[in-house]
């Protein structure tokens, strides 16, 4: 009898105590990343894809010799660079490349998006990265 009622008590506390959802886990979106979603799918998703795949063939050049859009999961090498370089590669567009490394129809997006929706972007895209690839991001220099 005293063991059902201890067990009746911890049932009780262990409801009372348990843990609210964790904020980092797998199923609790953020409101940015949700407003990366909606941005990445309105301005970028055209040429790098709706699920972040990148244009067909991605790493041949177009008949005119321009640069394809690569992907930006993890098959990518969007990973390669840091959040300041990304940053920049998105202000900037493809004005940022010099003539000699090759020419890239990528919009400059320093008029249309302000740093927070391009970060919330790339938050986004950093999302669908696994861990070993985010934490080998976080290691790169500024390049
Ligand atoms: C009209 C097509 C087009 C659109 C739209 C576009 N891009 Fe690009 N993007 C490219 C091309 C082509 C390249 C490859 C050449 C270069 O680096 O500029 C590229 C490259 C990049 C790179 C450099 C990746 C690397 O590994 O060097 C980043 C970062 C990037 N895009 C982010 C974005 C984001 C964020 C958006 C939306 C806000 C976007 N792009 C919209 C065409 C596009």
């Amino acid at each position: 009898m005293w063991g059902g009622l201890l067990l009746l008590v911890m049932v009780a506390a262990a409801l009372i105590f348990r843990s609210p959802l964790p904020q980092d886990s797998p199923s609790f979106i953020s409101p940015e990343l949700v407003e990366g979603k909606t941005l990445y799918d309105a301005h970028c998703a055209a040429c790098h894809g709706f699920n972040l795949e990148g244009q067909a063939d991605w790493q041949q050049p177009n008949p005119d010799g321009s640069f394809r859009a690569p992907p930006h999961d993890e098959t990518g090498h969007t990973w390669h660079h840091n959040d300041a370089y990304l940053l920049e590669a998105t202000r900037l567009g493809g004005e940022r490349l010099p003539a000699n490394i090759g020419v890239s129809a990528m919009p400059a997006y320093k008029n249309v998006l302000g740093d927070e929706q391009i970060m919330a972007i790339l938050e986004y895209i950093k999302s669908t990265w696994p861990n070993e690839i985010l934490e080998a991001q976080q290691r790169i220099p500024n390049r």
